[in-house]
């Protein structure tokens, strides 16, 4: 709700003295003009800092910072004894669906365990701990292990042709990780940022958490509208732009090399980060997708995360955050602040298994396996329904649009009586209006199921049908 990132936005102020006890609050008038907010949604701010003691208001004045040493006396003795309360609403739309225990989960963009070489991999966790007998006794270096950083330059290197430096690296436990600390390093409550619609709803979670104003670019097979979205960084001065502009979550779609250099050049001109989320990089079928956008950056205008977590081995949580040293020093201190640093086990097992024959080996299975579970989906979906969709040529969903009255949410809850489990649309929409959309996840259940699955899901949906 609006007016509680309102009241957020002034208890930072006050907790940062940047607002001090005594002193009077801008007016209701003066403030919602410069939040570009409602002058009800202001006064219903001040109302709740009123009831919360942070604020009082004098008679034909207006309101004032209260003493926190006041609203401290002020409390009530019953009030004292009162359970802690949480500021804010915390919510992870993704995450309550993908906890509903289901047998046919196309919820999850994860692959399927059966997919990874499991055998192999445990014969890594034994290498590992030959080659490095200490390791359980020891912590990460807060940045990440060094010989994991220098691994990643070097593919870097390879695969983009981009110099890096060992201190422009950090490594993270995932991308969402990844994602909550540069939220932590660049928002404050109402400030605005761009997001793709539809996005990650994970990421829309977030950063709703921290108090942004969330934006919405429209993503189309054909990119970004690259005039909405300069219009929108001249008009909303956005701290960062988060992108997934590489086999999108969730419709697949790859923004046009054409685009990208032209991207980084906005954001040099509106000195808007550009947050690009590439999780899905290795995940094509047919061709390699175009360079990520941070090998057209020279001024530190990308803020580039790789999550390694896909395809290499979900269970890791292995990711790295690729930046500007500028920027890197804040970041390690907030992710120093949050973890002290990546499990060092990970992240050796993760190094010894990711530069191994047996790993490209299994990236290019993986690429056939996925290709196939997609066109096993889509014939199901081409047979059995009228749903459109774009055919996506990488990553591990289908972004399926229904008629435009159909009841998406009834259709789920149905599913989950029927233990099969999907996205709605609408918690991938900042906006969260894309009702008739869904996001089909093929890469999680085998074949057999996955047929299964869209035969019990498709004919669950007939009852719907208008
Ligand atoms: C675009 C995007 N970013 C980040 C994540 C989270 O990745 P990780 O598992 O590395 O935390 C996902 C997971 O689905 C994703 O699709």
């Amino acid at each position: 709700m609006l007016f509680k990132q309102v009241y957020q936005y002034i208890v930072g102020k006050i907790e940062r003295n940047e607002w001090q006890a005594g002193e009077k609050l801008p007016s209701i008038r003066l403030l919602a003009e410069e939040l570009g907010v409602h002058r009800l949604t202001v006064f219903k701010a001040y109302q709740l800092l009123k009831e919360n003691g942070k604020a009082l208001v004098k008679e034909k004045s207006g309101y004032y910072v209260k003493d926190a040493q006041q609203s401290c006396h002020a409390l009530d003795p019953d009030l004292e004894a009162a359970p802690p309360t949480v500021l804010g609403e915390f919510k992870n739309n993704l995450s309550e669906i993908q906890a509903v225990p289901v047998a046919y989960q196309f919820s999850q963009a994860l692959i399927d365990p059966n997919l990874l070489p499991n055998l192999f991999l445990s014969e890594y966790v034994k290498k590992v701990f030959d080659i490095y007998p200490k390791l359980m006794g020891s912590y990460s270096p807060v940045q990440g292990d060094i010989e994991l950083r220098e691994l990643l330059c070097r593919y870097i290197a390879h695969k983009h042709k981009a110099q890096l430096k060992l201190n422009e690296i950090l490594i993270t436990s995932g991308a969402t990780q990844a994602i909550d600390l540069i939220a932590r390093l660049y928002i404050r409550p109402l400030d605005a940022i761009l997001v793709e619609r539809p996005t990650y709803s994970g990421a829309l979670d977030v950063f709703r958490i921290h108090g942004a104003r969330l934006i919405p670019v429209e993503i189309s097979i054909d990119g970004y509208d690259l005039e909405q979205v300069e219009a929108l960084m001249k008009q909303h001065r956005p701290r960062f732009f988060y992108m997934n502009p590489t086999f999108h979550n969730p419709t697949g779609y790859t923004v046009p090399s054409a685009q990208r250099k032209l991207l980084v050049e906005l954001a040099e001109r509106y000195r808007c980060i550009l947050v690009e989320d590439d999780a899905f990089h290795e995940m094509y079928f047919d061709t390699p997708p175009p360079p990520p956008l941070f090998t057209y950056d020279t001024e530190g205008w990308v803020l580039y995360i790789r999550s390694f977590s896909k395809y290499v081995a979900p269970g890791l949580r292995i990711c790295a955050i690729i930046c500007r040293q500028s920027v890197m020093g804040p970041l390690v201190t907030v992710k120093s602040l949050a973890d002290n640093g990546t499990p060092l086990v990970n992240q050796k097992i993760f190094l010894h298994y990711f530069q191994s024959d047996r790993m490209q080996q299994h990236l290019k299975k993986l690429r056939i396996a996925l290709q196939v579970r997609r066109d096993i989906m889509e014939a199901e979906l081409h047979e059995r329904t009228n749903w459109e969709w774009v055919r996506p040529k990488g990553g591990l969903n289908l972004w399926l649009k229904l008629p435009d009255t159909f009841p998406v949410e009834t259709l789920l809850q149905a599913c989950f009586q029927h233990s099969i489990s999907f996205v709605p649309g609408t918690i991938c929409d900042p906006l969260q209006q894309m009702k008739p959309w869904i996001r089909l996840n093929y890469s999680f259940i085998n074949e057999e199921k996955l047929r299964e699955g869209i035969r019990k899901l498709t004919d669950i949906s007939r009852q719907f049908e208008a």
